[in-house]
């Protein structure tokens, strides 16, 4: 059995990624957001970061919105521009860190997207706020930056510690995936037991782990404030409920660059 504490938890994981996520069930609870930011502000031109595996990106683009997406890992852009090819969607794929993206896009999208709590990733305000300039950097004037992270105020006050379990049949092979969280004062532990069997029907597992910072509204908002932006907007869920710090399982801000 491997325990892998990484700095990128996510860096070797692009097959399981696209094992782990019900696609079709998440994109379908995510999209009336998606659709309603899009078209309250018209936007036409989008950049989605830390795409993962670009299912929201070829999504956007099958809406026929010109899609522009990022991620740092290599990995994770090689499965996303595998999946675009066969979803047959034009988008500008780009491996990129959030704080880099104003270094390999040009400037003037509507919106920018960055969702399934990727922020956590980056691990001081300092990077949070290089990051948000970067943002900053490629959307137009009067853009919106779209952003979700887990509501951390809940998690904490209930102590969650478990997320739902996923799992996939691939043939005679399974997969299993349990994610679990060692809260700490400053930061937590995120693990991801993966348990596959093998077509011999013998089950093994390996852990991925990673410190996240848990970032809050308290810690965002001033961070947006500082790179030009105004909250517009805030969210509990993808169902436009409001921000209950108690309640609400995730925290959406939408913020308006300045201009
Ligand atoms: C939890 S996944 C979320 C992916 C996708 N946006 C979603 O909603 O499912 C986090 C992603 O962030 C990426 N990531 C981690 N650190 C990053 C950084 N500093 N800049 C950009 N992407 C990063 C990981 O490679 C991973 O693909």
């Amino acid at each position: 059995m491997a325990i892998n504490q990484t700095e990128n938890l996510f860096d070797d994981f692009a097959a399981d990624y696209d094992r782990m996520i019900n696609w079709e069930e998440r994109l379908r609870r995510e999209a009336p957001l998606y659709r309603k930011v899009f078209s309250d502000t018209g936007a036409t031109r989008v950049l989605d970061t830390a795409c993962a595996t670009g299912q929201h990106a070829i999504m956007f683009s099958s809406w026929g919105l010109e899609v522009a997406a990022s991620d740092i890992s290599s990995d994770m852009i090689a499965a996303a521009q595998r999946n675009a090819e066969e979803a047959g969607g034009t988008i500008d794929f780009k491996t990129a860190g959030l704080a880099e993206i104003d270094r390999v896009f040009s400037p003037g999208f509507d919106v920018v997207n960055c969702m399934g709590n990727s922020l956590p990733h980056l691990k001081s305000k300092e990077s949070l706020l290089k990051a948000f300039s970067s943002v900053a950097g490629v959307l137009k004037p009067g853009g919106f930056f779209l952003l979700q992270v887990r509501n951390y105020h809940r998690v904490y006050a209930r102590n969650e510690r478990f997320m739902p379990l996923n799992s996939r049949a691939e043939g005679d092979r399974e997969y299993l995936y349990l994610r679990m969280i060692d809260l700490g004062e400053e930061f937590l532990n995120f693990n991801i037991v993966v348990l596959a069997k093998n077509e011999a029907g013998k089950w093994s597992y390996r852990v991925e782990s990673e410190k996240l910072k848990p970032w809050k509204f308290s810690d965002i908002e001033p961070c947006l404030q500082k790179n030009g932006f105004a909250v517009s907007g805030v969210f509990g869920d993808f169902g436009f409920g409001p921000f209950e710090p108690l309640e609400s399982t995730d925290l959406i801000v939408i913020a308006r660059k300045n201009g």
